[in-house]
């Protein structure tokens, strides 16, 4: 009998307890005996009734789940409130399948890099149902990783692709996104690009095998997009989306986050609404791409199902625990040239466009596309594009045309994807 207890009976813990009801007789065949839910816990006991739990199975206390004799525990609290009974029921000798990526992006040091860190899993905390953490713990072991791109952040995506569809402002989607439940009230994790980096950190860590400082990386997010942005996407054969990205350059590794312009036939271009997509390049296996829901009841719960069966069958999480045991930080470089779309407002006035021009061209910044808008107020909307440049040179440009007073207020910066 593997006995199993579930701290945490919302949206995860209630679709874990569903699919383990579901799928027992399975699961008793692939792990060789029945797995009995031992203890629950959470702050109320309003879901037993509905989950069928017994009731002498619940406690609203840490200390009286964790004295409960168990082999694995599942963590579906969230937040920080559970760290403590994390890292003593891996003490304890447990094995630990979590869900929490907030703890994870926090303390992965502490409880992956810990003395019983390899028997820590965490597949639900990235990309929900698709199963990216394993496949870089164990199917994509023999490469060796070149480039991982993320649409890690499903608010996002939704926002990004409802936008694209014309007409609507980011608040008034942000609205809807908020009554449909794919937005927090306080949405400046998601929007801000911070949960979308979390993730990047914790798989390009896994990815590249060396510990991605989140403190170091560049995050950009959504919030600088408007109408105008996807209109010309649309005109372009282009598509925005928030983009997570990391890259091997000879020793050193490029990571960051922000939102990109992708030709409309990258396959990362036709993840929509609130999905999540890893887009992987190895050496060996060349362009892999996972995609799926990155969160909901069901997808998440056959992540952290799938990490319970793996921690029944012996299996560890040597390279999390390697990685975060002690560990090499990635170098990281500081630039990496990209295509780039500039947004700007300029006077609209004779000459003022060969100023900006010349202002490109003196840092040999080479443009690709030039168009400008009619300008109602004396100012003139215009968006250029560029060929490969560096950022640095980029905002150098832009700091001389606003010293100059040639441009009003603060321009609008996105990098462009190649395939
Ligand atoms: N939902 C998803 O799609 C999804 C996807 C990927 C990862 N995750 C992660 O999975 C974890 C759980 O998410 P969820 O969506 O299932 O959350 P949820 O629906 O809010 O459920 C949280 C559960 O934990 C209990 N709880 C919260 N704080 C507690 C505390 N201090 N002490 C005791 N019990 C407490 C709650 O009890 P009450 O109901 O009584 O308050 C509830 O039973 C989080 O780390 C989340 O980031 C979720």
């Amino acid at each position: 009998m593997l006995k199993v207890g579930i701290l945490g009976l919302g949206t995860v813990g209630g679709g874990v307890i569903k699919i383990l009801r579901e799928r027992s007789r399975d699961f008793k065949n692939i792990v060789g005996e029945e797995i009995q839910l031992v203890k629950v816990m959470s702050r109320r006991d309003h879901r037993l009734a509905e989950l069928g739990i017994d009731r002498s199975l619940y406690t609203d206390s840490f200390e009286e789940f964790l004295n409960e004799p168990m082999d694995i525990l599942v963590e579906a609290i969230g937040g920080e409130a559970p760290a403590d009974v994390v890292k003593r029921a891996l003490e304890k000798g447990y094995k630990v399948v979590t869900a929490n990526k907030a703890l994870l992006a926090t303390q992965s040091d502490e409880l992956m890099g810990s003395e019983y860190g390899e028997a820590l899993f965490f597949e639900a905390s990235c990309c929900g149902g698709i199963p990216i953490v394993s496949s870089f713990e164990e199917g994509l072991m023999s490469n060796k990783i070149e480039q991982l791109l993320g649409i890690f952040n499903g608010t996002c995506n939704y926002i990004l692709t409802e936008m694209s569809k014309g007409g609507v402002s980011f608040d008034e989607v942000l609205k809807v996104a908020q009554e449909l439940g794919y937005a927090e009230a306080d949405p400046t994790f998601d929007i801000e690009g911070i949960d979308a980096t979390h993730k990047l950190c914790l798989l390009g860590s896994l990815a590249f095998r060396e510990k991605v400082d989140f403190s170091k990386i560049p995050v950009e997010g959504i919030t600088g997009l408007n109408p105008e942005d996807f209109a010309w996407a649309a005109e372009n054969d282009h598509v925005i989306k928030l983009i997570s990205m990391a890259e091997r350059h000879g020793s050193e590794l490029f990571a960051a986050t922000f939102p990109c312009l992708l030709p409309s036939n990258h396959p990362m271009a036709h993840v929509n609404g609130a999905n999540n997509a890893v887009f992987v390049r190895g050496e060996y296996t060349g362009d892999l791409m996972f995609y799926g829901a990155g969160a909901g009841e069901l997808p998440t719960a056959s992540a952290v199902v799938s990490d319970i069966l793996a921690a029944a069958q012996g299996k560890v999480r040597h390279w999390s625990h390697h990685i975060f045991r002690e560990p090499t930080f990635a170098k990281l470089s500081a630039e990496k040239p990209f295509s780039y779309y500039l947004r700007l407002k300029a006077k609209d006035e004779a000459g003022v466009l060969a100023k900006l021009c010349d202002s490109f061209g003196k840092r040999d910044i080479s443009l690709c596309f030039v168009h400008q808008n009619p300008a109602p107020q004396g100012l003139a909307d215009i968006i250029f594009t560029t060929h490969p440049t560096s950022s640095a040179e980029l905002m150098e440009a832009l700091n001389e045309m606003a010293e100059q007073g040639w441009v009003s207020g603060k321009p609008f910066m996105m990098r462009m994807l190649e395939i």
